[in-house]
């Protein structure tokens, strides 16, 4: 959420943000996948501040019934933010950002799951941000992407996710709490890794046609790092089952 302007410098004077990154510099990453035994796929990931955990069950007898497609699974996608992962506690249950956010997140996964292979059953993905600290959808996507990989479901490709946006008048990468708080825009991406495809793409706040340029070509930057990521999160998931560890 852009909150406008505040008497707090988010640049300095030689161009570093608030917590010592620079421009295109991404907030730390670590993912582990397999962390949840009764989820067909799951992963738990940390993103500067943000804890979020993945869990994808299915595909699976779509209920309720009128929900089935006779041609393909439907891909539901829940985001829930836990009442204490803000500073102020949230109201527990769904509110219309969390359904945004999870229709965004469902719409782009359909864009990768091989839906014709699963006629009338569903693809549930659920994700719990424990903590957060801007940038949450993004992390929700990058994580769920890791848990359908653990579940085995067919993709097109692996979805990587990060955002870039503009605070104390600089386009920068991967917003943190402040920025996200008092900066000018910020724009999510998510891409398809193998195809190259935008598989979701926002934007709040205001940028210039090359300030949005500058932007994007951070955000697939961004992505091309989160992908190699859960690339090794998945090598070390197979790695302890090929040992006989999970
Ligand atoms: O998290 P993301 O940037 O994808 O979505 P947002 O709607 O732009 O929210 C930005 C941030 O605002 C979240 O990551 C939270 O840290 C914070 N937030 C909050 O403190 N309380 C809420 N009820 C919702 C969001």
């Amino acid at each position: 959420m852009m909150g406008g302007t505040a008497d707090i410098e988010l640049i300095d004077k030689k161009g570093k943000r608030l917590d010592g990154r620079k421009a295109d510099e991404m907030r730390p990453v670590t993912i582990e996948a397999g962390v949840l035994k009764r989820a067909n796929g799951s992963a738990y990931l940390e993103w500067g501040g943000n804890k979020v955990l993945a869990g994808v069950f299915g595909p699976r007898e779509a209920i309720p019934r009128h929900s089935q497609d006779a041609t393909k699974a439907i891909v539901n996608f829940r985001y829930n933010m836990a009442p204490f992962s803000v500073d102020d506690r949230k109201r527990p249950g769904p509110d219309r950002r969390s359904s945004e956010i999870g229709k965004v997140a469902a719409e782009a996964f359909a864009n990768v799951i091989v839906l014709e292979q699963f006629p009338r059953a569903s693809v549930d993905i659920v994700v719990e941000i424990l903590e957060a600290a801007a940038g949450t959808r993004c992390a929700a996507i990058t994580a769920a992407s890791v848990a359908l990989a653990d579940a085995g479901i067919p993709m097109k490709g692996m979805v990587a996710s990060c955002a870039a946006g503009k605070a104390g008048g600089k386009v920068v990468l991967d917003l943190a709490q402040k920025e996200d708080n008092f900066g000018e825009a910020d724009v999510p991406l998510a891409m398809n890794m193998t195809t190259g495809e935008v598989v979701l793409l926002q934007m709040d706040g205001d940028l210039s046609p090359k300030e949005f340029e500058t932007a994007l070509d951070y955000a697939m930057k961004g992505c091309k790092d989160i992908y190699e990521i859960q690339k090794k999160a998945l090598l070390t998931r197979y790695q302890r089952v090929i040992e006989g560890e999970a």
